[in-house]
């Protein structure tokens, strides 16, 4: 047993082995069986003390010696690092090694209670490694096989610690240490990211690629919990490309090969996320971070409209095409099954021309060639739909977006470029049959009556989907080059030799 009493005339503490003849035989009997902070009157008899010769001019002899001793440390050599775990948590994953880098509070005492630091006080984690000799060695074996979370006691003997001579400050020479210990973070440099996938779709028709643009949303946490971001505080997905090196290293690594709807974990050590450093507030230097992530959809800038056909009549035909008017239904909704939008709700069917831009362009491609009574499933990549905008409200930014569709109707349209095209040969006495008052000229009503009546009949064609008038109008227009609102029978010829345009007779 080692022990150190006070001399309190001295200001400094008796540090002493016990038993070994170092002390006054009196006091040899005496110490054995005290404890940290136990206090003892002693009275020696000279036998047991400095007897008949006494002490210099100190003791004089036969004296009877009075103690009063207060035990404020005790260790032994043979001692070795004592640990009392206090708590462990119920996931106890990966345990402190020799050569992790940890980061942890700790409030350090000595035996008898004094503290003499806390990292509490400079509020922020110590950060080190363990095991190579960064710290004390006591420390360096204490923290091995912590997990984190776990709290500790952490008791080492002055030799483990900052032996004969203290830290100079406030750890006095040959002190025992008490470390109350609480761990935090713990990654290891050599550590790459770690996936645990939580969920994944049974439907997997494509996993994520480096150049991908992702919509996804997270929780990012610390190791011990602590949140940190959150994509759900933002009321919208976090958008980005993926493998591109706009996400810090570990999450571009963690968010390839991925399926749409899939729940993962990316944990990723600091070399890989914020470093040493951190960044803003709430990620503190060297944290590892943990990502609960769960992806919304993704595409490629490359991709175009998937097209799959989910029912087709036997006799399909004629396909739809440029310039055709068609009606169909649709359902919108986002990859994950967010309803957009539904004709159904109308009670009437959508009705574009095709390729008149009256639809977003994935829309187009994907009525192409359908037929009467066809149903398909159209994929549609945002770039081929809102794009980043979105539609405020309705579809996000960024958004795929599946629709289903069926072709209800079609009228097929007009050769491109055509809005009027006649079924039978043209009549050689247009002006005279137009002009019906005989004043030598054609009025708008007249010729709107005229064209209407060979649509009626059969004998011509306006082209699909857009208002008969305007068109009507539009080529009336043309037809009157001097724009005095009446077609004479020169500009009617002039007009015809042309020829170019097809607004026009
Ligand atoms: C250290 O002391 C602080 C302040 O009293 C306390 O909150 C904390 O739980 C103690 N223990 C550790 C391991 O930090
Ligand atoms: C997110 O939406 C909730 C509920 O609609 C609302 O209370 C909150 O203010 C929104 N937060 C942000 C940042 O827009
Ligand atoms: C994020 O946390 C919220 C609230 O606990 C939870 O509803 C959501 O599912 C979490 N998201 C992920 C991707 O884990
Ligand atoms: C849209 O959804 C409704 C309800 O599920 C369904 O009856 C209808 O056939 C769907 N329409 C298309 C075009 O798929």
């Amino acid at each position: 047993i080692t022990g150190s009493a006070e001399l309190y005339d001295r200001g400094s503490t008796y540090n002493v082995f016990v038993g070994k003849k170092q002390l006054i035989e009196g006091m040899d009997k005496a110490l054995p069986g005290m404890c940290v902070n136990e206090r003892r009157l002693v009275k020696i008899p000279p036998h047991l003390a400095y007897g008949k010769e006494g002490y210099g001019d100190v003791i004089p002899p036969d004296a009877v010696l009075h103690f009063d001793v207060l035990l404020l440390d005790i260790w032994n050599p043979e001692d070795k690092v004592q640990v009392k775990t206090y708590h462990r948590p119920e996931r106890c994953g990966r345990e402190v090694r020799v050569s992790d880098f940890v980061r942890y509070h700790y409030n350090g005492t000595l035996l008898d209670g004094t503290l003499f630091d806390s990292s509490h006080t400079r509020l922020r984690t110590y950060d080190t490694y363990v095991g190579i000799g960064w710290l004390i060695a006591g420390m360096d074996q204490g923290l091995l096989g912590m997990c984190v979370g776990e709290k500790r006691i952490i008791t080492m003997p002055p030799f483990l610690g900052y032996g004969e001579n203290g830290d100079g400050s406030d750890i006095p020479g040959q002190a025992s240490l008490v470390f109350d210990v609480v761990l935090l973070d713990l990654h290891n440099p050599k550590d790459g990211i770690a996936v645990e996938k939580q969920q994944v779709p049974e439907k997997c028709p494509r996993r994520s690629k480096a150049g991908d643009y992702m919509r996804y949303h997270y929780n990012g946490t610390l190791l011990d919990g602590t949140p940190f971001d959150s994509s759900y505080s933002r009321n919208s997905t976090y958008n980005t490309y993926i493998g591109m090196g706009y996400l810090i290293a570990g999450m571009d690594e963690g968010l390839l090969g991925v399926c749409i709807g899939e729940r993962r974990r990316v944990t990723i050590p600091p070399h890989l996320a914020y470093g040493e450093e951190g960044t803003g507030t709430t990620v503190p230097g060297s944290a590892v971070l943990v990502f609960d992530v769960h992806v919304v959809d993704f595409h490629n800038p490359s991709d175009t409209v998937q097209v799959a056909i989910s029912f087709k009549p036997e006799v399909c035909e004629p396909l739809a095409k440029k310039g055709d008017f068609v009606k169909y239904h649709y359902n919108a909704s986002l990859l994950d099954g967010t309803f957009i939008d539904s004709t159904h709700r109308y009670g009437k069917t959508y009705n574009v021309v095709l390729g008149a831009g009256q639809v977003v362009l994935g829309m187009e491609m994907g009525l192409q060639d359908m037929c009467v009574g066809e149903k398909r499933r159209l994929v549609v990549p945002p770039h081929l739909a809102y794009g980043e905008r979105g539609i405020d409200g309705e579809v996000p930014g960024s958004a795929v977006l599946v629709f289903d569709v069926e072709l209800v109707d079609m009228e097929e349209g007009l050769p491109e470029g055509y809005m009027f095209v006649w079924n039978d040969d043209v009549s050689p006495d247009l002006f005279v049959e137009m002009d019906k008052n005989k004043d030598s000229q054609v009025e708008p009503s007249e010729f709107s009556d005229y064209i209407l009546r060979q649509v009626n009949e059969g004998k011509g064609r306006l082209a699909p989907g857009f208002d008969r008038h305007k068109i009507i109008e539009n080529m009336f227009g043309n037809q009157d080059r001097n724009g005095d609102g009446k077609i004479t029978e020169d500009e009617f010829r002039l007009k015809a030799d042309e020829s170019v345009d097809h607004d026009e007779l």
